[in-house]
């Protein structure tokens, strides 16, 4: 039997997606195929902003046919959408046709739940209000050899005002440092050389007996072995000297932080309960530089947020230069309702909100080339990941998250390659390589 799942939204659930790939072989379903040849079909939804669930719904409505020509299909839903209040039940209205929906705390059910739906006719619905265990004995199918995600915790307290993660992820909880450190040792041993530990916000990592994020990472980075360790995301609250001096003291952690801003005004911030102000954030940022000069800082931004003027988008503008990015994520906000934000007065007309995304898109773009352009004739070493079909070239991240494209006789997927950059193109570097 096949298998097909689409996945939607962060690396939590692309890692989360890998789980359920684990339960599904575990049900029979040994092959990985499209949808037309599957004979389950999971869709591991988002719902952060309402492009991500329009997409899932578009998906999601075109299996009809599909599912009417074969009987024993199962479709299933899990994720963040279906873990919305009240949107389980709306999912079974707009699309009857559906066989089980499943929300974020309980995945490693789904294994029960096939074989409950494979007994009876009637649509399942499984949802959870919040879970406090942090080990789902499924070990995933990862395919992303050779970089490998961790989870290090679930859940967010922030309640950022314009954010759906706390209300779908539910509260903080830490794994203990020995699942975590285990998993990474098991993953080196058996080769793999990129580690990513993942949360919502990894500097508020808080373990049972103690243990914060940066001793974590202190210990994840002493295991023996040829590999390198990245960890996302961190929140500018919660950012510290130690965290520095942790990165500092390991250069197999790389030499890159991804810091999301979200906006330039210390008026936006505060509305969106970020804690920090434009200027401690510039001051972390600093900080780190001072430390570890050659560390790129990369963010996630919003435009359009209820209330903000051009004014203080121009602030979220001059904060792309001062702040020396190299890359951002950028976004329209889109009201979430539930949030606090959603029912702020002052929403931004989309006109406005698409002329400054075009506007934030183009200063980030012209930054990012140029920081590029100045890699021109310096040697990059790249962590070779992939061949790609339509280049013909292999491709591999540098440290600071460049990808860096090259020709190759032999196949070096999963090896540190050297590269003598000789051209570049937005955060795309091409080179040769050499020893
Ligand atoms: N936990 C991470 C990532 C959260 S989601 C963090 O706090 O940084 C990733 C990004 O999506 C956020 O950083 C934010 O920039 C964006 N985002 C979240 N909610 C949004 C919304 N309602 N509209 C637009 N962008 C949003
Ligand atoms: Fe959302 Fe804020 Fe939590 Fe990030 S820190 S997941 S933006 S509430
Ligand atoms: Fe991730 Fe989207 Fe959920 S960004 S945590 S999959 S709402």
């Amino acid at each position: 039997m096949n298998y097909h799942i689409e996945t939607y939204g962060c690396q939590m659930n692309l890692h989360e997606s890998e789980k359920i790939a684990a339960i599904l072989k575990e049900k029979g379903y040994e092959r990985e195929s499209g949808t037309e040849e599957a004979d389950i079909i999971v869709f591991n939804t988002c719902c952060i902003r309402e492009n991500a669930e329009n997409h899932a719904f578009g998906n999601i409505g075109r299996l009809k046919k599909l599912k009417r020509q074969k009987k024993h299909l199962i479709i299933a839903v899990g994720g963040c959408m279906v873990q919305e209040s009240g949107k389980a039940e709306y999912l079974k209205q707009k699309f009857p046709f559906l066989d089980i929906l499943f929300g974020t705390h309980n995945l490693s059910e789904l294994g029960e739940l096939i074989e409950r739906k494979r007994a009876q006719k009637k649509a399942i619905v499984s949802l959870k209000e919040d879970r406090e265990e942090t080990e789902d004995g499924v070990v995933p199918v990862r395919k992303s050899y050779p970089n490998a995600w961790v989870n290090i915790m679930y859940g967010c307290n922030n309640f950022c005002s314009y954010c759906i993660v706390p209300y779908v992820r539910g509260r903080e909880r830490s794994r203990s440092p020995q699942d975590v450190l285990a998993e990474v040792s098991s993953l080196i041993k058996e080769g793999y050389k990129e580690i990513t530990l993942l949360g919502q916000n990894v500097n508020s990592y808080r373990a049972e007996d103690g243990t914060r994020f940066p001793q974590l990472l202190d210990r994840a980075a002493s295991l023996e072995g040829d590999f390198r360790l990245r960890f996302m995301t961190s929140h500018p609250k919660d950012f510290s000297e130690e965290l520095v001096a942790i990165m500092k003291k390991h250069t197999r952690i790389c030499r890159q932080l991804h810091l999301p801003v979200q906006s330039g005004s210390d008026r936006v911030l505060g509305l969106m309960n970020r804690r920090y102000t434009r200027e401690k954030y510039l001051q972390e940022i600093a900080q780190l530089r001072r430390e570890i000069p050659d560390c790129e800082v990369t963010t996630d931004i919003i435009v359009g947020f209820p209330t903000e003027t051009e004014e203080e988008f121009k602030e979220t503008l001059s904060l792309v230069k001062e702040a020396d990015f190299l890359s951002a994520f950028t976004f329209v906000y889109s009201p979430r309702t539930g949030t606090k934000a959603a029912a702020m007065e002052g929403q931004i007309s989309e006109e406005v909100q698409k002329d400054r995304i075009m506007r934030l898109v183009e200063a980030v773009n012209a930054q990012t080339r140029e920081k590029s352009a100045r890699c021109v004739g310096t040697v990059v070493e790249v962590l070779c990941e992939d061949f790609d079909e339509k280049k013909q070239m292999y491709l591999g991240r540098d440290e600071h998250g460049r990808m860096g494209y090259f020709a190759s006789g032999e196949n070096p997927v999963g090896k540190f390659v050297r590269l003598k950059i000789t051209g570049a193109n937005g955060i795309s570097l091409f080179g040769e390589r050499t020893e």
